[in-house]
């Protein structure tokens, strides 16, 4: 793939809007974020992990947004240094519910019936996996679109609860 195939709205070194409104945008997005990442100074398992991050939120617009986009830019925080910042918009109906949604096995009106969870095309597990592998993570319901917000820092921060 090359800068020319990706769907990209507007792109800089270090920052491109990806439009996601196709299955093949999947892949553009994730050969974006891989691009940034490479030159923000990422490792390979690193990267790895931000390409399952991208995945999930193109992912999520094409199900349930419809379309979108995905902004993904180079951050410098004081404290926590260089990151890369995912914000994924999307046309589609705000969450009814983000606190279950995030939860493992749930879609955002409750617990996926295992008989049901392949035939739905989801384990529920996306969101989940975005926090997991991500630093910051916030939902915008609006006004306007519905934005997915994901920070991935080059040094991640000490998160409660993980292994040293
Ligand atoms: N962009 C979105 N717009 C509206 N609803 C969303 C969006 N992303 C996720 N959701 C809601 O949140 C729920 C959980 O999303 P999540 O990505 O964790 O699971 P999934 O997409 O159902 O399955 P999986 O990601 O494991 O294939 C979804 O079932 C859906 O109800
Ligand atoms: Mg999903």
């Amino acid at each position: 793939m090359t800068a020319a195939m990706v769907r990209a709205v507007a792109t800089r070194d270090s920052e491109v809007l990806v439009r996601v409104a196709d299955p093949i945008d999947v892949f553009s997005a994730r050969w974006a974020a891989q691009r940034i990442a490479t030159a923000i100074g990422f490792a390979s398992a690193a990267r790895q992990e931000i390409a399952i991050v991208v995945s999930e939120l193109a992912t999520n617009i094409l199900k349930y947004g419809v379309r979108g986009d995905i902004a993904m830019h180079r951050v410098d925080d004081a404290a926590l240094g260089a990151g890369l910042e995912l914000i994924a918009f999307d046309d589609g109906p705000p969450l009814t519910d983000l606190a279950m949604a995030i939860q493992d096995g749930c879609g955002d009106g409750g617990p996926i019936d295992p008989a049901r969870q392949l035939g739905r095309g989801g384990i529920g597990s996306g969101l989940g996996a975005i926090i997991r592998l991500s630093d910051l993570f916030e939902y915008r319901p609006g006004p306007g679109r519905k934005a997915f917000r994901a920070v991935r820092f080059v040094r991640r921060p000490r998160r409660p609860g993980a292994s040293p």
